[in-house]
């Protein structure tokens, strides 16, 4: 199989095409076909090394991992012994986490690890930047913002994945959404559903007069400082990016009117994702909630996809296809002993 790898922390180019045998999965171990995966912001700290600390997690002198890549959809194609909850042919969709390892044709992980069934009317990249995204902004808006119907909740970075996927889950909580993004992307925003689009480069909405209830700062480009004078009483700031003051204010604010809230979504047991797995996957199935996609890549042009989420200013989710969708069921020629077809099932294409 081929897979996209590096060896040392850099700018996009370190990241290569490379062959490695086909991984065989052993017992309660399921093997995919990757058809879609995204590259990601944790991706491209990995990548890089930077910030400096992310070093302590990823490899102090060089990277532990060589192939990154986390959230993915694809097709079961092997089976290792004792699994019960996946059959060869099925579709699928989840996150890897810290062990990533997805951008590559073939992936291996274990059946109870955080991934479920993908309904048929819902395509493989979509399948990804709701990974990518909205397994993000769902635990963050119920559990940290404990959102519902009526909620005033403002998302800043609307247009980025975890931003546009918390535009839709807040709307379909049934709060009133004020989202801000830049110029460039106000259209696609509305587009999503928010009640009100604020173009940040001509608004500050936290000098304004409107209140919140839930100021979710997708993206980490403001503080808590900023963001409390727009926060109602019993409001709650919740941001995305981890910094000493945000760690200060969240034990600070507990005691306050208005509380600080970071959290570390991909750090949660895959026995929690699971169940948020299968919610998503429902509401996407019945068209609630499409992530926007802003381009879909080959494998080998990996480069290009970290370049576009190094820019900063991408559009959803940007997601390689390293296989493409109308390969069919591994050749059961290729296929290594120790693994078992107990089923074949045509993958039923969704269009992406
Ligand atoms: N804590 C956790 O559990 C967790 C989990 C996942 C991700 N994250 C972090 O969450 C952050 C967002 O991830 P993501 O995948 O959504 O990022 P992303 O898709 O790369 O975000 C891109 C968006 O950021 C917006 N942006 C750029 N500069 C901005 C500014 N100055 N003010 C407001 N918006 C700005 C851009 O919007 P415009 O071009 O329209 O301005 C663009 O659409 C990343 O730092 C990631 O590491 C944290």
């Amino acid at each position: 199989m081929r897979v996209a790898a590096y060896e040392r922390y850099g700018p996009p180019e370190v990241v290569g095409m490379i062959e490695r045998p086909d991984p065989i999965p052993g017992a309660g171990e399921v093997r995919m076909r990757v058809h879609a995966v995204s590259v990601g912001a944790s991706d491209s700290a990995a990548r890089s090394g930077t910030p400096w600390f992310a070093r302590l997690a990823f490899g102090l002198r060089a990277p532990r991992k060589a192939v990154l890549g986390s959230d993915f959809a694809g097709v079961v194609d092997a089976i290792g012994p004792g699994v019960t909850r996946f059959a060869v042919g099925d579709r699928v969709f989840g996150a890897t986490g810290a062990a990533s390892g997805a951008h590559a044709e073939l992936l291996v992980v274990a059946e109870s690890s955080a991934i479920v069934p993908l309904p048929g009317a819902v395509g493989m990249a979509d399948a990804a930047a709701i990974c990518d995204g909205a397994l993000t902004a769902l635990p963050f808006l119920r559990d940290g913002g404990h959102v519902g119907v009526g909620d005033r909740v403002l998302v800043n970075g609307a247009s980025g994945s975890v931003g546009a996927a918390a535009v839709l889950l807040a709307k379909h909580l049934g709060a009133e959404v004020t989202a801000v993004c830049g110029p460039a992307h106000v259209e696609l925003v509305s587009g999503l559903g928010a009640d009100r689009v604020v173009d940040r480069t001509r608004e500050d909405v936290t000098r304004g007069d409107a209140m919140f209830d839930v100021f979710f700062d997708a993206v980490g480009k403001t503080t808590f400082v900023r963001a409390r004078r727009i926060l109602a009483p019993g409001g709650v700031y919740l941001t995305t990016v981890p910094s000493w003051a945000i760690m200060f204010q969240q034990l600070t604010s507990r005691l306050g009117r208005r509380r600080a809230v970071i959290m570390f979504t991909g750090l949660r047991k895959d026995a929690d994702k699971v169940p948020d797995l299968e919610y998503l996957a429902a509401l996407a199935a019945t068209g609630a909630l499409r992530p926007p996609i802003e381009r879909e890549v080959p494998l080998e042009q990996v480069a290009d996809g970290y370049r576009l989420v190094d820019a900063g200013h991408k559009a959803g989710s940007v997601i390689l296809r390293p296989v493409p969708e109308n390969v069919e069921a591994a050749d059961a020629a290729t296929e290594p002993e120790s693994t078992h077809a107990a089923s074949a099932r045509p993958e039923t294409r969704a269009g992406a």
